[in-house]
C-alpha cells in the first residue's frame, strides 16, 4: 500500500467514523478502492481504465475499474491486461505512467450558486429611491435609463396600464437593467372617485399589463394622485408608495426648479416623485444623479430600500419614506 492511499484510508475511515460526508476522490470500503466523482459519492467510475493522479510524485497511471465501480488489483483486466497490487496497470512489468497534467478530472464541480448580479445596497449608507410615474414613455425613460446606466443607479417606474403596450421595447429594459416597475393602476384613474370592484379592477389590470410586457410581477402600487380614501385602503391589495420629496415637475415642467426641488431638500431615505412624461424631467434627472452620487447616496428601488431599512412593506399601508 503506497504511503498516500494509507494517508486516503486514514482519513476516509475519519470521515466514516464521524460520519461527514466523503469528498470526492479514491474512496475505500469493506469491498475495495472506488473513485467518487461527487462530493456526495452518487457518481463514481466505472466499467473502465481511467488515468487518475494518485500519487504524490505528480505521476498519473492507469486505473480499471469493474462494472460496480471497484478498482481491480492484482489481476487481469477483462482486455487483458493486468494491474499490480496498487491496481496499476502493467504491461510486461513497465508500469505505465504519464504526467498529472495530461490527466483529465473526472471530478465533477458542484453547480455554485449565481452570485446577484453583483448589485449590494449598503445598509448603512445613505440612500434615496427616485420615482417615476405616468409613463412608460420612451423618449423621456431611456434617457433616464441611460444616465442611470453611468451611476449603476436604480429607480421606480411607476407605470400606467393601459400605456405599456406601446412601449415594449422599453418596459423589458427596465427589467433587464434592474429598474422596479411598479404599477400606476390600468388607467390613471382616481381611485377615490372609484367603487371597490373599479378599484380591484385597476390595480389587477394595471398588474396585468406589467407581467404580460416586462416579464416582472409589480410588488408595489402608487396611488394616481397620491388620491385614496377608506375603500381604496380597504381593496388595494398591496402596499402602496407615497412620497415626501414632490418635485412638482408636471406643474413646472423646468429642469432647474425640478433639480433644485430634490438637491435642496433631500435626506437619507427619501422617496422622489417625479413623472416620465416630461424633457425637462430627463434633463434634470442627468443634473440630479451625479449629485448625488457625490453626496454619498446610493440611488436605490422603493423595495431595495425598504429592505436595507428593515422595513416588511404590507399590502394595504401607505408609505411616504424610509427616514431612518
Ligand atoms: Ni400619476
Amino acid at each position: 500500500m503506497k504511503k498516500w492511499m494509507t494517508a486516503l484510508m486514514v482519513a476516509v475511515m475519519t470521515a466514516f467514523f464521524a460520519n461527514t460526508a466523503y469528498a470526492a476522490g479514491w474512496v475505500l470500503n469493506q469491498t475495495g478502492w472506488w473513485f467518487a466523482t461527487k462530493d456526495d459519492g452518487s457518481a463514481w467510475l466505472s466499467d473502465g481504465w481511467y488515468w487518475l493522479d494518485g500519487n504524490e510524485d505528480g505521476i498519473a497511471e492507469c486505473y480499471y475499474f469493474d462494472a460496480e465501480g471497484y478498482m481491480l488489483a492484482n489481476t487481469l483486466t477483462p482486455d487483458g491486461y493486468t494491474v499490480d497490487a496498487d491496481g496499476a496497470w502493467t504491461e510486461m512489468g513497465q508500469k505505465q505512467a504519464r504526467p498529472a497534467s495530461e490527466v483529465p478530472s473526472y471530478i465533477e464541480e458542484e453547480p455554485q450558486e449565481e452570485e446577484p448580479a453583483g448589485r449590494v445596497v449598503d445598509p448603512t449608507k445613505p440612500m434615496v429611491a427616485l420615482t417615476f410615474d405616468d409613463g412608460p414613455y420612451a423618449k423621456v425613460g431611456n434617457q433616464i435609463m441611460d444616465c442611470l446606466a453611468k451611476y449603476d443607479a436604480k429607480v421606480t417606474f411607476f407605470v400606467v396600464g393601459d400605456r405599456c403596450a406601446s412601449y415594449q421595447t422599453e418596459m423589458k429594459r427596465m427589467a433587464d437593467e434592474g429598474h422596479e416597475i411598479a404599477t400606476h393602476t390600468y388607467e390613471h384613474k382616481y381611485l377615490d372617485k372609484l367603487d371597490a370592484a373599479q378599484i380591484r379592477e385597476q390595480i389587477d389590470k394595471g398588474v396585468e399589463a406589467i407581467v404580460k410586457y416586462s416579464g416582472v410581477t409589480p410588488a408595489l402600487v402608487r396611488l394616481p394622485g397620491g388620491r385614496k380614501n377608506d375603500t381604496v385602503l380597504a381593496n388595494v391589495a398591496y402596499p402602496m408608495i407615497q412620497w415626501n420629496i414632490d418635485t412638482r415637475d408636471w406643474e413646472t415642467k423646468n429642469t432647474e426648479k425640478t433639480v433644485r426641488a430634490v438637491l435642496d431638500n433631500v435626506k437619507d431615505g427619501d422617496i422622489v416623485l417625479m413623472h416620465e412624461l416630461y424633457a425637462s424631467t430627463g434633463d434634470a434627472v442627468e443634473q440630479i444623479v451625479p449629485e448625488l452620487i457625490a453626496r454619498g447616496y446610493q440611488l436605490v428601488t422603493v423595495s431595495e430600500m425598504a429592505q436595507a431599512r428593515g422595513v416588511q412593506l404590507q399590502a394595504g399601508q401607505l408609505y411616504y419614506s424610509f427616514r431612518p
